[in-house]
């Protein structure tokens, strides 16, 4: 009996959203390899929500990167190149933006106090919670973190003082700044940047770069969850001072598919990683936080810390494995060695995919209640 050959199976619409995504991405190495196999896998199990949800579905098809000239500055190199990007754009642009600098939230006082007390050896957990009940949104928005699936602790936590004992006053005092940020930006009008989206991307971010700091036994996994939740920040910043250059430069980076700090460079002289960590040392957060901010495209540079590296990392695996869930058109090209600086085995991943799966609508749900 004669068979009929098989046709080759049809590219799934899921498939077609991670070819799409990952048409930018000129490295084959094995992670980049890994993950792309987890995006598809993933995404061919969840079909319908990803041609429902993704970004990509409601956009013209991603055209690959084009070939780099002299005029377009688009090489891979250029696209890897950090805050220099910016010096090569028109500074006084930035000058300008700098001038601006009264249109940006203030910090409230209650954060530099709870970093005081947390330094302080003599302070007690019940110094903290003395400083967080000034703010009560604050302690509610600590205790109801504590208390998600963001930590899975058995028991319910329902004082401050208890939540302080529990993860400590450092973490508390890390914690309460990602809360406070985001309740600040939660607030603000952005009408270039669609807020849902953003906070899922950062607060999926900051849970990768937790669960990355955690799996690697480093000190303070907080202050990686902090980092990366604010890793984007100078997006909105910049969205308060210079709206219509922000709208620019999206508009630029679809157009030509190039990465979207490119094109914030050329269209506003700044890109929003170093417009962020200008922004942290403004309101004299850590400068450890500052810097995982500032080198969150560049964890390579000599000055990088290791929570750079981690904060990249969790930026990319998030782009590739939540597609919908991110404003840029295209993966941007993943630093060269930071899975390898990262250390930790592939066949990791995809715990690593489970855990912001298990833990993101719950841990937004928190942070964003405190906005309101
Ligand atoms: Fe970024
Ligand atoms: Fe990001």
């Amino acid at each position: 009996m004669m068979r009929t050959a098989q046709p080759p199976p049809e590219p799934s619409r899921s498939g077609e959203t991670c070819a799409r995504r990952f048409a930018g991405v000129e490295r084959n190495d094995p992670f980049t390899q890994a993950v792309r196999a987890l995006c598809e896998r993933r995404a061919a199990a969840k079909p319908a929500t990803n041609a429902m949800n993704t970004e990509s579905s409601r956009r013209p098809a991603a055209r690959p990167p084009q070939p780099s000239t002299p005029s377009s500055g688009a090489s891979p190199s250029a696209t890897r190149s950090g805050p220099s990007d910016a010096r090569a754009a028109d500074a006084a642009d930035a000058v300008e933006l700098l001038q601006h600098e009264i249109k940006l939230p203030s910090l409230p006082s209650v954060l530099l106090e709870l970093y005081e007390v947390a330094e302080d050896p003599r302070s007690s957990a019940t110094d903290m919670a003395a400083v967080v009940s000034r703010d009560p949104g604050l302690a509610a928005l600590l205790l109801r973190m504590v208390n998600s699936a963001f930590y899975g602790f058995p028991r319910r936590i329902d004082t401050v003082p208890r939540a302080v004992a529990v993860i400590g006053q450092r973490q508390l005092a890390m914690l309460a700044t990602g809360g406070v940020v985001a309740r600040i930006f939660g607030e603000t009008p952005a009408e270039t940047i669609r807020l849902e989206t953003f906070w899922r991307h950062s607060v999926g971010v900051g849970i990768l770069a937790r669960t990355l700091a955690r799996r690697l036994r480093l000190n303070d996994p907080e202050r990686h969850f902090v980092a990366g939740l604010l890793h984007d920040i100078g997006r909105l910043a910049l969205c308060s001072v210079a709206p219509e250059r922000v709208r620019a430069a999206l508009a630029e980076s679809r157009r030509r598919a190039i990465p979207l700090r490119q094109a914030e460079s050329q269209a506003a002289g700044i890109d929003h990683a170093a417009f962020g960590s200008m922004l942290l040392r403004k309101w004299n957060l850590p400068f450890s936080l500052a810097l995982a901010v500032l080198r969150h495209h560049d964890p390579t540079r000599e000055d990088a810390r290791e929570e750079a590296a981690v904060v990249h990392v969790a930026d990319w695996l998030m782009k590739a494995l939540h597609p919908a869930l991110e404003d840029e058109f295209l993966l941007p090209p993943l630093a060269e060695g930071a899975w390898e600086r990262v250390g930790l085995p592939l066949s990791d991943l995809p715990s690593i995919a489970e855990d912001v799966d298990a833990s993101l609508a719950a841990t937004l749900s928190a942070l964003r209640s405190g906005a309101a």
